[in-house]
This record gives structure tokens, C-alpha cells and sequence, in this order.
């Protein structure tokens, strides 16, 4: 596949999503929100009641996923259906992106999300946003970024982000939350979130969104 592939793994809160959207809306490209998908395994999970310890049901809650992502005006988030039903707020909240850690460590379940991530691979080209974009699902990528940035700042971030939307939140819960997502997502043996040897790595600690997207760009542009 020749269609051009931009990876943005990172940790939860380094400001992947945003970055990622406005970058492919910049480039006209196509936008594959990854941990949208382990969210919303998560979530299916939870209505369909197959428990999160039980993987074969998990892997047939993957693989059965119907889901549609419908784009929006610029600033606003993806609209995401599953099953037809509008869960873009659902999806969002801390439950729901810890049950996706939580399925996130099984093998059988990424091999189940696999093929349906690469079919974003469409032309023009893919940003593709998540943990392990350049190391495993588009290994070939042309540009590898690796965004990160400190837990606090990015427990700053989120707070800001919750409070926003109106929903009621604790700084110190949020950052060891973050904490304990960080530590099963780099220490799980099924693909750690790690660079890609080949990723340029991007702290965003005390840098804008623009700031982080002008340097993205860059080496789009020198790709
Ligand atoms: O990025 P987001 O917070 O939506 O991801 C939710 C969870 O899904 C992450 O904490 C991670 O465990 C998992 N995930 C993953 N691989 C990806 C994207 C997300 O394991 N490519």
C-alpha cells in the first residue's frame, strides 16, 4: 500500500487528538482515531454484559464492532455511532477509557481491531492516532511522530478539557488515573506503548497546539 500513513502514538493527554484531527483536516487526509475503537469495545462490552475478564467474549465483541465515525465542523469532536447510537460523549468519560486499557492488553483483541485500523489506509493519506500506529499497525508509515508530555501537564490538560464540558472532576484523581493508565499501557507485553525506533519524539509539555502542529508539518513536509 503506496497511500502516505502520518503515526501520532503517544500517552493519553499529550495532545494526540487535536493535533491529529486539525492535521488531517490541514492535509485532506483520512483520520483513524485508534483508541476510539478500544473505547468502544469497552463500551459494547458493558451493554452486550460480557464481562472484561472474558476474553473470547471480548474478541467476538471486537470483531462484531458495527461503528461509524461522522465528521464535524472544525473544533468540534468526531461523532461517533455504534450500532447506530450516538456515543461520542459515552466514549469520552474515565470509565470508559479505562475498561479500553483494560481490553487494550489483550493479544486476541488487537489482532481482532488489526485489519479493520488498516483499512483506514485510503487515499490521499491517514493520520493515524494512538499507541502503537508506527511500531505495529502501519509499521511502513513514512513519518513517526511520538508525542508526549509530563503527567501533571497532562492531567492539567484533561481537567481544563472535563471541566469545559461541564462534567465534575478531581486534579489529584485525574493524575493518578493517568498514573496507573500510563503504567499498563507501557508495561503490557502486547504492543507496549513505545517510539518506533524511527519516530521523532515531541514533548508538548508548555507547547500550544499550534506550536506542536507547525513542527508535525515539518516533517510531513520533509517526508
Ligand atoms: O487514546 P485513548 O485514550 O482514546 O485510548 C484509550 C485506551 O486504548 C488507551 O489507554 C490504550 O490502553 C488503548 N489503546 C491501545 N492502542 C491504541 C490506541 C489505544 O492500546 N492504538
Amino acid at each position: 500500500n503506496s497511500v502516505p500513513v502520518v503515526t501520532v502514538d503517544g500517552p493519553g493527554g499529550s495532545g494526540k487528538g487535536t493535533v491529529t484531527q486539525m492535521l488531517a483536516r490541514r492535509l485532506g487526509w483520512h483520520l483513524l482515531d485508534s483508541g476510539a475503537l478500544y473505547r468502544l469495545t469497552a463500551l459494547a462490552a458493558r451493554r452486550q454484559g460480557v464481562d472484561l475478564a472474558d476474553e473470547a467474549g471480548l474478541v467476538g465483541v471486537a470483531a462484531g464492532l458495527d461503528v461509524s465515525f461522522q465528521p464535524t465542523p472544525e473544533g468540534e469532536p468526531v461523532r461517533v455511532f455504534l450500532h447506530g447510537d450516538d456515543v461520542t460523549r459515552e466514549i469520552r468519560t474515565e470509565e470508559t477509557g479505562d475498561g479500553a486499557s483494560r481490553v487494550a492488553v489483550i493479544q486476541a483483541v488487537r489482532d481482532a481491531l488489526l485489519q479493520r485500523q488498516r483499512d483506514f489506509r485510503q487515499a490521499p493519506g491517514l493520520v493515524a492516532d494512538g499507541r502503537d500506529m508506527g511500531t505495529v499497525v502501519f509499521p511502513d508509515a513514512p513519518v513517526k511522530v511520538f508525542l508526549t508530555a509530563s503527567a501533571e501537564e497532562r492531567a492539567r490538560r484533561r481537567y481544563l478539557q472535563l471541566k469545559e464540558a461541564g462534567m465534575d472532576v478531581n486534579i489529584q484523581n485525574l493524575l493518578d488515573e493517568i498514573r496507573a493508565r500510563d503504567d499498563r499501557d507501557m508495561n503490557r507485553s502486547a504492543a507496549p506503548l513505545k517510539p518506533a525506533d524511527d519516530a521523532q519524539v515531541i514533548d508538548s509539555t508548555g507547547l500550544s497546539i499550534e506550536e506542536v502542529l507547525s513542527k508535525v508539518m515539518a516533517l510531513v513536509g520533509q517526508a
